[in-house]
């Protein structure tokens, strides 16, 4: 990583969270063990409790220490002595004087520059709070640069997530802005513009006129866990849809950029957004399947179902499964349906894509109706778990009774390789602290992104679904089958 560590105090909302605990202080702690942050670094835990510092270094002790991708813990004690915890009212503008003045004291002993950066790991209701109280007690003037570190969601459709915006951007530039998608810290998120702009094989195949069909799939065995209160209100669509699965198929679609640059990358990808095609209110059903877990077996054990869970309606219409069928309506890609799925309670813990070529102009070898016939080439990037690329192609069949046999050429990470980062969330500060937002959801991104799903959403929201329609520990429900076997394809089990 760096060769100069940064300077920076980082307040973090939030502090005592989940998310803060499995995956932000272990990412942070990997940061200064690897010494991108060092002697001019502060973390301020930010919380509404009544706790000091040592009971604070001792939440966060037990949190890195539970981490089990850190290799070592070496360095914890000397991290800790970076940490602080400071007590303040989220909603009551006077108590961020407390905050003020322990940037202050750090700035006074620390050479931080004076860069300050502000993590909100809350729920969302909180966020304009934080920021108009961080400008208005004056915390975001500083002389060195202020940034935000902003989790989703950011807003719940297009109407909101502007009027959100327009409140951030009364204490937060556009440029100082980060907006997570953790799905953009991944390695194999990030491998996909790398397979397809440093190697001469796919680019020009990468069009109608070869590939078939694009799936993407992201399934989830866990149900809802403890987050029902916010999923009832955001479902699959919210949660992962409209964020996660779009910029994976933006990223799958977008023109070469002219180069690597932040600006570039996002313009491209902004295009593929701009070009999906709109579906119409009678048109839902074609392009879109929703469904939500009935009990079953997941993981070998017996589940409820999500109206079954707590915090959860024994009505409710939220889905826990959304499977899509996309157009990317534009040259390149006319024609191409792109398939998304994902969904909670599911067979298993994956993501991949798969891009399927199609099929030789003519089969020399199968000329039967009743022979096999080809192997689809097929290209799978998995990304989560045992990360991987993996080519599906047809060779001469040796020894059996076939002309040709499919074999695969693959290519996996080597997971200690990966002991670089313990998480996605890693990659991401790191790219905040050195001021690269390329991996972060721009303004225009995200509302090309809810211009998208509000309608999905408004059509959904107003009929009552016929739920629970798939059990949990199974691909979903049989639905979503159809939208692939009506172009006469089916999901890829690869
Ligand atoms: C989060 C969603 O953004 O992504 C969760 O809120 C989901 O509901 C998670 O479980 C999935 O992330 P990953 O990295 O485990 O695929």
């Amino acid at each position: 990583m760096t060769t100069q560590p940064f300077k920076v105090s980082i307040a973090l909302f939030g502090a005592t969270g989940d998310l803060s605990r499995r995956k932000l202080l272990p990412s942070i702690f990997h940061l200064f063990q690897e010494g991108s942050l060092k002697d001019d670094f502060a973390l301020i835990a930010v919380g509404r409790r009544d706790i000091t510092d040592d009971d604070f270094r001792e939440v966060a002790r037990k949190a890195i220490s539970e981490n089990d991708k850190l290799e070592t813990l070496e360095g914890l004690e000397l991290f800790l002595e970076h940490v602080h915890y400071v007590k303040l009212s989220i909603t009551e503008s006077d108590t961020y004087s407390s905050l003020k003045d322990k940037f202050e004291d750090i700035e006074g002993t620390l050479d931080t520059g004076g860069n300050r950066l502000f993590y909100l790991a809350m729920p969302p209701q909180y966020f304009t709070d934080i920021t108009d109280n961080l400008r208005i007690s004056g915390i975001t003037e500083t002389e060195g640069s202020k940034k935000l570190i902003i989790e989703k969601p950011f807003g719940k459709d297009y109407d909101s997530a502007y009027k959100l915006n327009e409140e951030i951007s009364k204490s937060f530039k556009e440029h100082e802005i980060y907006r997570i998608d953790h799905y953009l810290g991944k390695e194999m998120v990030q491998n996909i513009e790398v397979i397809r702009f440093s190697n001469s094989l796919f680019e020009p195949l990468w069009n109608n006129h070869y590939v078939s069909n694009v799936q993407i799939t992201s399934s989830e065995s866990l149900g809802v866990l403890d987050r029902a209160e916010y999923y009832e209100r955001s479902g699959a669509v919210r949660d992962m849809f409209q964020n996660h699965m779009l910029q994976v198929v933006s990223l799958l679609g977008m023109e070469p950029p002219v180069s690597l640059n932040s600006n570039d990358i996002r313009e491209e990808k902004i295009k593929v957004l701009k070009s999906l095609r709109k579906v119409e209110e009678q048109d839902i059903r074609k392009y879109f399947v929703r469904g939500q877990y009935d009990e079953g077996v997941a993981d070998g054990e017996y589940v409820r179902s999500y109206r079954e869970e707590e915090n959860v309606s024994e009505n409710s219409n939220t889905p826990t499964f959304i499977a899509a069928r996309l157009f990317i309506d534009n040259f390149r890609w006319a024609g191409v349906p792109f398939y998304v799925r994902t969904g909670k309670r599911m067979k298993n813990k994956e993501t991949k894509i798969v891009v399927e070529f199609r099929e030789v102009p003519m089969n020399l070898y199968y000329q039967n109706e009743s022979d096999d016939l080809l192997a689809k080439n097929l290209l799978v990037i998995r990304i989560q778990p045992n990360e991987s690329i993996t080519l599906h192609l047809n060779v001469k069949d040796y020894a059996g009774e076939q002309d040709t046999k499919e074999i695969k050429m693959s290519y996996s990470v080597d997971p200690t390789d990966l002991s670089r980062t313990v998480d996605a969330y890693e990659n991401l500060i790191y790219d905040c602290l050195s001021g690269d937002a390329t991996n972060f959801t721009h303004y225009e991104e995200l509302m090309n992104a809810w211009s998208f799903v509000d309608p999905v959403n408004a059509v959904w929201e107003s009929e009552l679904a016929s739920f629970p329609n798939y059990r949990s520990g199974s691909n979903g429900p049989v639905k979503s089958s159809l939208l692939l076997s009506k172009d006469g394809f089916k999901w890829w089990d690869v």
